[in-house]
């Protein structure tokens, strides 16, 4: 491979000199690339597993979760898949006796203190900042998955630390896979160079069929427990952010980036619910349904909906409609985006795509660690992942709001004081109407 630019890391080169603990991520182009992943789940593996399809010249050097049972297990699947589709560098990337495995609560200061240039973060939403504070801290170039935060308090600080992590030379770059699709940025750049003349409405949806979670069996565990709120994450508003922040940030986040990524809500009010089909606390305090009426300015509104209720009908996209003509996007090749005039004609759609979307978004980040760019993904997520939290917010409250008011004085802050496995995490099922805002 042509050996490429050495990444400066600017600031951060002399920075590194005062964390001994850590070794700070310098990569050469054409360097094997060292990586750990912290949170060996789903999508940690999966996200793995993009990043070797994305560029074969990398290592794994360690893998963390706080479940060490999760780490053999992710060891060996990819593994596999490098032996399945890259059986001659198969012991290059991965050797599950040679790579280290880390459990338990400190797995991720273990972890940051071996000889990693870039870090997959895929844990559940709650422990994404405080795993990057140390990843920053660490002075490692990072993936970190969606959603940024579940709170206010969280976003503050992930706020704080993509400037952070700029001024350090450190490339983030983040799980919104949609912002890497051919198609989508297509799409994005013809709706801002004025095909659809001034958008008027946007609509995003994440509804589906199915009740993440709803396979959540853990007779042995009580669920007031922390240990079984972390493993059952996804009915829990404090361990998901709820599936408004933890899914549909991905729909909600286009119609911010059609915008041009720099126009916020006004106002903001939603309203939801829970089915009465679903245990509490067995299966969480989390709500089934949102639908939020974002008041964007000027008339223009942003109609968010997402739904999971077992048996409903599915439909994730995001749909805009300006003077001049319409569109419509989801995830997928050939017809999944299009563009129409406002009788419906057919002006313009996708065709399929030979790479997924999940392997460019690695892609980019790996291509920049070797050019040396600095890419910095990490505000956009943020902000998306914000208004979702508004919509949440005025959801469990009833109460409408300036948008402004969010990050200027809510002091929402929903990760517990204790997080020891049996320490007992009392939940309820908010109610509109009486949950009061923070
Ligand atoms: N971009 C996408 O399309 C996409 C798709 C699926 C999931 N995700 C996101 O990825 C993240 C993980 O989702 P998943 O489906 O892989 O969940 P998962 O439960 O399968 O995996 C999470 C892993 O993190 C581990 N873990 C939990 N708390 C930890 C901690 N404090 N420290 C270290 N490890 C910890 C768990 O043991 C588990 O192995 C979520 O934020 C989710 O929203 C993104």
């Amino acid at each position: 491979m042509k050996r490429r630019q050495f990444v400066k890391a600017g600031a951060a080169l002399a920075a590194a000199a005062s964390l001994p603990r850590f070794s700070f991520a310098q990569v050469k182009g054409g360097d094997r690339i060292k990586v750990g992943l912290i949170g060996c789940g789903g999508r940690g593996t999966g996200a793995l597993k993009n990043m070797i399809e994305a560029d074969q010249n990398v290592q794994v050097v360690a893998l963390a979760d706080l479940f060490p049972e999760k780490l053999d297990w992710a060891a060996n699947d990819v593994r596999g898949f490098c032996q399945e589709r890259y059986s001659a560098q198969a012991d290059d990337i991965i050797k599950p006796d040679t790579v280290k495995k880390f459990g338990g609560w400190d797995c991720v200061d273990q972890l940051l203190a071996e000889d990693v240039d870039v870090v997959i973060e895929a844990t559940p939403p709650p422990f994404r900042t405080p795993h990057y504070e140390k990843i920053v801290k660490a002075g490692k170039h990072a993936f970190l998955e969606k959603p940024a935060c579940i709170d206010v308090t969280q976003a503050k600080k992930m706020l704080e630390l993509a400037d952070e992590a700029k001024k350090k030379g450190l490339c983030v770059v983040c799980g919104t896979q949609r912002r890497y699709h051919p198609y989508y940025q297509e799409l994005i750049k013809r709706i801002q160079d004025g095909e659809l003349g001034e958008i008027l409405s946007q609509q995003c949806y994440w509804n589906m069929g199915g009740y993440i979670g709803q396979w959540v069996n853990f007779p042995d565990l009580d669920p007031e427990s922390i240990e079984y709120q972390i493993r059952a994450w996804w009915c829990f508003i404090w361990a998901s952010g709820d599936h408004i922040v933890e899914q549909h940030v991905h729909n909600i986040d286009v119609c911010m980036w059609a915008l041009g990524d720099n126009r916020f809500p006004v106002e903001v009010r939603g309203m939801g619910g829970r089915s009465t089909d679903l245990p509490w606390p067995r299966f969480g305090d989390r709500f089934s349904h949102f639908a939020i009426d974002y008041d964007m300015g000027n008339g223009l509104r942003m109609s968010s909906y997402c739904q999971q209720d077992p048996g409903v009908n599915d439909e994730v996209g995001e749909r805009m409609v300006g003077t001049k003509g319409m569109c419509y996007s989801t995830l997928g090749g050939k017809g999944a985006l299009w563009i129409s005039d406002l009788k419906g004609k057919r002006l313009w759609e996708s065709q399929d795509i030979p790479v997924s979307e999940l392997v460019l978004e690695h892609k980019y980040l790996l291509d920049a660690i070797r050019n040396g760019e600095n890419v910095n993904t990490l505000k956009t997520l943020v902000n998306s992942t914000l208004v979702a939290i508004a919509g949440r917010m005025s959801t469990f409250t009833g109460k409408k709001f300036k948008y402004d008011w969010v990050l200027a004085r809510s002091k929402e802050d929903l990760m517990p004081k204790n997080l020891d496995f049996a320490a007992k995490n009392p939940t309820h099922v908010p109610v509109p109407g009486k949950e009061q805002l923070v």
